[in-house]
């Protein structure tokens, strides 16, 4: 079995250049199906979730060629619809952008179900309002999703009950080949929001309003390939800027557009780290820090991101006083302080809320990452414990961080890709 293995105690300190983004590189692989002919598109993370998507559309008759580590050509100009494998499908959450493109380019899918973190329930009733919105039919079975379309291909107007990325991306998928004009009201606003309608636009769409709660999508009648470079991934760099604070140390991270990163450098000047930005890097410095207790609540973007509440909640333990951290965007996120509380963080949750007693020391222990966020924050727990962490089902990590183990030896880190006699491994909930 694969395990991380972490020795406390020793500050970061270097610079770090940061991956494209995850959440935005899938949205944008998956949306080739929409495209007759061949996509280049660069920066894009060497992530687990990555290589399951590149499988998916392999086998469903896509093209796809790597130009270099992070650069890939894919075409789907003959790909078939209806033919993803069903257990691919179940590995990943975003394998349910198939249901907007393919229901876009051809009228009709048919999908297993997708898989997803499962520290929440996972609804998709939104996505199924905006396809059934664009004439289609959902039909929802034990073992796979279908959508038909009857008739000519029509613009709608959806209105989301809730902000919601995948849903938002979704109509967008599904509108940007339709025979109207689509009004999306309180869309997400998320970066990999604009991202996917700036790759679309390239290909020939017709996308305004990314970015804001309106996004108005002009159906146009074919999309051609293009060259596209994928944005920084602002989690990942999150998540080195708190791990940096975290240890004490001082880290630039590299890569980066700090406008997406403005609720937490806000959030870590508030407690008492040093942020300095510069035009495509930030600058963490919290060496001689002490921290002061904080409030967060999760919001869509441009609040504080859901993704990165792990994380703060592992840097919280070590602020004087009571901190407090409300989960605004699921009905839970909290499965991963258990593990926290047994390496000595005095926190209480109640549902969406953790109240977090800080300035305790932490002790190493074997704990283990129950989804991509939860695990990497177990990660950054070993960096400031006292003695050795080893962190199993890190697949879930690798999901996500593009070479974590790397970058983090690369600032000093005591940290290790381990393998181990294989025990009862528990299978990690496919996460995102
Ligand atoms: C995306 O998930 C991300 N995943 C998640 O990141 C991220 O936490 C989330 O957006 C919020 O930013 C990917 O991009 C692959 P949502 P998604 O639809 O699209 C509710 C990570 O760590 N909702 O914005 O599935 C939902 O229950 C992962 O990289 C409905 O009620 O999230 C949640 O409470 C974890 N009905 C809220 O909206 C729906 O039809 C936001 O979910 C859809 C969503």
């Amino acid at each position: 079995m694969e395990k991380i293995v972490v020795k406390g105690g020793t500050p970061l300190f270097g610079s770090v250049d940061i991956s494209g983004m995850k959440n935005a590189a899938l949205p944008i692989i998956f949306a080739c199906v929409l495209v007759n002919g061949k996509c280049t598109i660069e920066n894009i993370p060497r992530v687990r979730d990555v290589e399951i998507s590149f499988q998916i559309l392999k086998g469903m008759g896509a093209v796809v060629n790597e130009v270099s580590r992070n650069t890939y050509e894919i075409d789907c100009s003959n790909i078939k619809a209806g033919t993803s494998s069903p257990a691919l499908v179940s590995k990943l959450r975003a394998s349910y952008y198939l249901w907007g493109t393919e229901f876009g380019r051809f009228g009709y899918t048919k999908t297993g179900h997708p898989g997803g973190c499962n520290f929440a329930d996972r609804p998709v009733d939104q996505h199924i309002k905006g396809f059934e919105a664009l004439g289609g039919r959902v039909v929802s079975e034990t073992d796979f999703v279908e959508i038909h379309r009857d008739g000519e291909s029509k613009g709608a107007n959806i209105y989301f009950d809730v902000v919601t990325v995948g849903g938002t991306v979704n109509v967008m998928l599904a509108s940007v080949l339709s025979g109207g004009v689509t009004i999306i009201e309180n869309a997400a606003r998320e970066p990999h929001i604009v991202d996917l309608a700036i790759f679309l636009n390239r290909c020939g769409a017709k996308i305004t309003g990314a970015g804001t709660e309106i996004i108005k999508v002009r159906g146009v009648k074919e999309l051609h390939g293009c060259t596209h470079d994928i944005i920084p991934d602002m989690i990942e760099a999150g998540t080195f800027m708190i791990a940096a604070a975290a240890t004490r140390g001082a880290v630039t991270v590299n890569n980066v557009i700090p406008k997406h990163m403005e609720s937490l450098s806000a959030k870590l000047e508030e407690i008492g780290v040093t942020i300095e930005e510069l035009d495509d890097s930030i600058r963490v410095d919290a060496t001689g820090s002490s921290f002061r207790p904080t409030r967060i609540k999760t919001m869509p973007y441009p609040g504080f991101p859901t993704d990165m509440q792990p994380q703060m909640c592992v840097l919280l333990t070590q602020a004087s006083g009571q901190s407090m951290i409300t989960e605004g965007i699921y009905e839970t996120r909290f499965r991963y302080v258990d593990d926290l509380v047994r390496m000595g963080a005095q926190i209480k949750v109640d549902t969406r809320r953790a109240i977090i007693t800080g300035g305790t020391e932490l002790h190493g222990a074997d704990v283990t990452a129950l989804d991509l966020r939860a695990g990497v924050a177990m990660v950054i727990a070993g960096l400031i414990a006292d003695g050795e962490t080893s962190i199993s089902n890190i697949y879930c990590i690798e999901r996500g961080y593009d070479d974590l183990v790397g970058k983090l030896t690369g600032l000093g880190a005591n940290v290790f890709h381990v393998t181990v006699p294989d025990e009862a491994v528990k299978e990690c909930a496919p996460c995102e």
